[in-house]
C-alpha cells in the first residue's frame, strides 16, 4: 500500500517536471505561420491564443509567401520564407487568396511544389453534437499532391482542340501509396483502399494501382482494398462508415475530399496537411478567404485550429493536441457558444475564449 502511495507521488511529480519542462522556452519549437488572406489573420490569432491558453510549447515565425517573378519570369516564393520553412521544417497556413486574370500562380500548387509536399492528409471525423446527414464518419482522404491532372502541361493542339496531360509516375506512386500505409500503421488505422480508375486509364491509374499493390503486400498487417472512384462515390454517400484510409491520385483526390469534408459538416470544420519527406509539412485550413465576412470579427476558425492539432501530432507533442482537440469538440457540443455558421450566434473572439475556459478547465 505505502509502495503504492509512494509510487504515484514520485509519478505525479514526474509528470509535473515534463510539463515544467516541456514549457520551458528552451523546448519550445517555432513553426512558420502564413496567417493567409480575407479571415486568415482573425482565425490565425484565435489558434495562437488557444495555443498559449494551451501552454503548447510553440513559437510563431511569420513569413510572407507573396510570390515573386524570378528570373525568366518563373514565380518563386520569397528566398527569405524558403529558408525560414527549410529551418523549421513545419508551417501552418490560413487560407491565401490567389488573385484572377493575372499570370499569379495557385498558391497551394507553388508552395507544395517548393517545398515538396507531396501527400494531402484530410481526416474526417464526425463532430460530435454537429449535426450532419452522417454520424460516425472516421476516415481520412490521403491524396497524391505533385502530379496527375495538376501537372499543369495542357496545349492547344489546332484551334479548338486543347490537351491536358495526365501525368502519373511510378515514383510518385509508390510514395505515395508507403505513405498511405504508414499513415495507417501509425495512426491506429486497420485498412487502406486504393481509389481509381484502372479499368478506363489501364496505363497511367494501372500503374498508380500497381504501386498500391505492391505496398499492400509489405503491409500485411493492413487490410487492402481497391474500388473505382465512381463507386466509392456511390458507396460513400450511402454508407460513409465503411471507409478507413483511402489514397489516391490527385484530381480524385480534389474531388473526393472536398465530399468527405461535406459529409462532417463542410471545410469550415476540416483540417488538413500537406507533407513532404524528412518531417516537412504545412498544415493549413482548406476553406477560402471568406472576404465578405473578414474583419467582422465573425470567421469559424476550426478548420485551422484543428489543422494545428493536427501539426502538434505531427510534431508528437500528443498531450497538448488531444487537450485542444477535446476544449474545441466540447464548445461545439455545448452548443452554447458558436459561430454563425455553426449554427450559433457568437463572434470568433467569443468562440476562442469559449475553447480557452474549456482549456483552463482541465488544468
Ligand atoms: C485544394 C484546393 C486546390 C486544389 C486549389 C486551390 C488549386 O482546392 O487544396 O484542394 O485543387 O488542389
Ligand atoms: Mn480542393
Amino acid at each position: 500500500m505505502a509502495g503504492k502511495v509512494w509510487r504515484s507521488t514520485v509519478l505525479q511529480a514526474l509528470r509535473a517536471l515534463k510539463n515544467e519542462i516541456l514549457q520551458s522556452r528552451s523546448f519550445m519549437k517555432t513553426v512558420c505561420l502564413i496567417p493567409g488572406d480575407g479571415i486568415g489573420p482573425e482565425i490565425s490569432t484565435a489558434v495562437m491564443k488557444i495555443f498559449e491558453t494551451a501552454k503548447a510549447p510553440i513559437k510563431w515565425e511569420e513569413i510572407n509567401v507573396t510570390p515573386l517573378q524570378g528570373p525568366g519570369g518563373r514565380w518563386v516564393i520569397p528566398q527569405e520564407a524558403k529558408e525560414s520553412m527549410h529551418k523549421n521544417k513545419i508551417g501552418l497556413k490560413g487560407p491565401l487568396k490567389t488573385p484572377i486574370g493575372t499570370d499569379h500562380p495557385c498558391m497551394n500548387l507553388l508552395l507544395g511544389k517548393t517545398f515538396g509536399l507531396y501527400a494531402n492528409v484530410r481526416p474526417c471525423v464526425s463532430i460530435e453534437g454537429y449535426k450532419t446527414a452522417y454520424t460516425d464518419v472516421n476516415l481520412v482522404t490521403i491524396r497524391e499532391n505533385t502530379e496527375g491532372k495538376y501537372s499543369g502541361i495542357e496545349h492547344v493542339i489546332v484551334d479548338g482542340v486543347v490537351q491536358s496531360i495526365k501525368l502519373i509516375t511510378e515514383q510518385a506512386s509508390q510514395r505515395i501509396a508507403e505513405f498511405a500505409f504508414e499513415y495507417a500503421k501509425s495512426n491506429q488505422r486497420s485498412s487502406v483502399t486504393a481509389v481509381h480508375k484502372a479499368n478506363i486509364m489501364r496505363m497511367s491509374d494501372g500503374l498508380f494501382l500497381r504501386k498500391c499493390r505492391e505496398a499492400a503486400e509489405k503491409h500485411r498487417d493492413i487490410k487492402f482494398t481497391e474500388m473505382f472512384l465512381d463507386t466509392v462515390c456511390l458507396h460513400m454517400v450511402q454508407d460513409p462508415t465503411q471507409f478507413d484510409v483511402l489514397v489516391m491520385p490527385n484530381l480524385y483526390g480534389d474531388i473526393l475530399s472536398d465530399l468527405c469534408a461535406g459529409l462532417i459538416g463542410g471545410l469550415a470544420v476540416t483540417p488538413s496537411g500537406n507533407i513532404g519527406a524528412e518531417g516537412v509539412a504545412i498544415f493549413e485550413s482548406v476553406h477560402g478567404t471568406a472576404p465578405d465576412i473578414a474583419g467582422k470579427d465573425l470567421a469559424n476558425p476550426t478548420a485551422l485550429l484543428l489543422s494545428a492539432v493536427m501539426m502538434l501530432r505531427h510534431m508528437a507533442l500528443h498531450g497538448h493536441a488531444n487537450k485542444i482537440e477535446t476544449a474545441c469538440f466540447d464548445t461545439i457540443r455545448d452548443k452554447k457558444v458558436l459561430t454563425k455558421d455553426l449554427g450559433g450566434n457568437s463572434k470568433c473572439s467569443e468562440f476562442t475564449e469559449a475553447i480557452c475556459q474549456k482549456v483552463q478547465d482541465m488544468d
